[in-house]
């Protein structure tokens, strides 16, 4: 039941919109039974090829920008005393979720209207030690030639009202395929370790159903009340890791002179 309710969705996403989606109305139809397995094949990589290469575009965009990432925090940790980005998580938005965001923003279910208007197909979420590392990666991040900046919010300088903070970033980054070069949009979270463990509590608050509304409440303000005992957190930790860092460094300095 799933299985045919997911074919139909795909037919329809790579259906032309000008056209109706069932071209064939007229036409007695053929049913599953009476084609042959290689026209049934046939078929469905007809139906679903498009949706595939798409999706397929999106898993070499996140894999371009997760390698950018990999490499900045490879050459930063060489110069600073620790490694930047603690870890890179990455997902591509699957078909049914897609569908339903061009259904709610009142767009054509084809994949030209999602190549144009949907720019968190492609997600990559960055998860730095401390808040200063956040800025300074996407400040060497959004410098590269093949980076276009198309949107920037900073939650953690303003976060949501639910209290949370990271720092998103569209950005469109060319792939290179056998047909050549494609841009691409890519959406980058930066965060926290704790922000980052912050909303993924959050989001399964978010996403309870059936959950009773005074409860949902409540929970909500303690979350909110969690997220501004975790900014405060943040801001200590980085206190603590700038004296360390500077007490090292006089150390050092005082090694050099020593042996001159
Ligand atoms: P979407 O249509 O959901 O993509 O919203 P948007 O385009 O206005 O983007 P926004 O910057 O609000 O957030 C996009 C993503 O950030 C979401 O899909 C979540 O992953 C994350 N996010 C934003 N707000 C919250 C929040 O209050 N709590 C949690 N847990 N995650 C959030
Ligand atoms: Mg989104």
């Amino acid at each position: 039941m799933k299985a045919d309710k997911n074919i139909e969705n795909a037919k329809n996403f790579t259906a032309d919109n000008n056209a109706p989606v069932d071209s064939a109305q007229n036409e007695p139809k053929t049913t599953e039974a009476q084609m042959s397995v290689d026209q049934y094949l046939e078929q469905l990589h007809a139906d679903f090829d498009p949706v595939y290469n798409l999706l397929t575009d999106y898993q070499c965009a996140v894999m371009e920008v997760e390698t950018k990432f990999n490499i900045l925090n490879s050459r930063l940790s060489m110069q600073g005393e620790h490694n930047p980005i603690e870890s890179i998580k990455s997902r591509v938005k699957d078909y049914e979720s897609i569908i339903r965001k061009l259904e709610k923003l009142h767009l054509p279910i084809t994949v030209e209207a999602v190549e144009e208007n949907l720019m968190d197909v492609a997600g990559v979420r960055v998860i730095c030690s401390f808040i200063d590392d956040i800025y300074r990666i996407e400040k060497c991040f959004v410098s590269q030639e093949d980076v276009t900046l198309i949107m920037r919010k900073d939650y953690i300088q303003n976060p949501k009202p639910s209290g949370y903070r990271s720092l998103h970033l569209i950005v469109k980054t060319p792939i290179y395929t056998e047909n050549g070069k494609k841009d691409m949009y890519v959406e980058v979270q930066m965060r926290t370790i704790a922000m980052d463990f912050w909303a993924s509590l959050e989001h399964k608050l978010r996403y309870k159903k059936n959950l009773n509304p005074d409860t949902a409440e409540q929970l909500a303000k303690e979350l909110e009340a969690c997220a501004q005992e975790s900014a405060k957190l943040d801001e200590k930790m980085l206190r603590i890791r700038n004296r360390i860092a500077e007490d090292g460094a006089a150390v050092r300095i005082k090694d050099i002179s020593a042996l001159t």
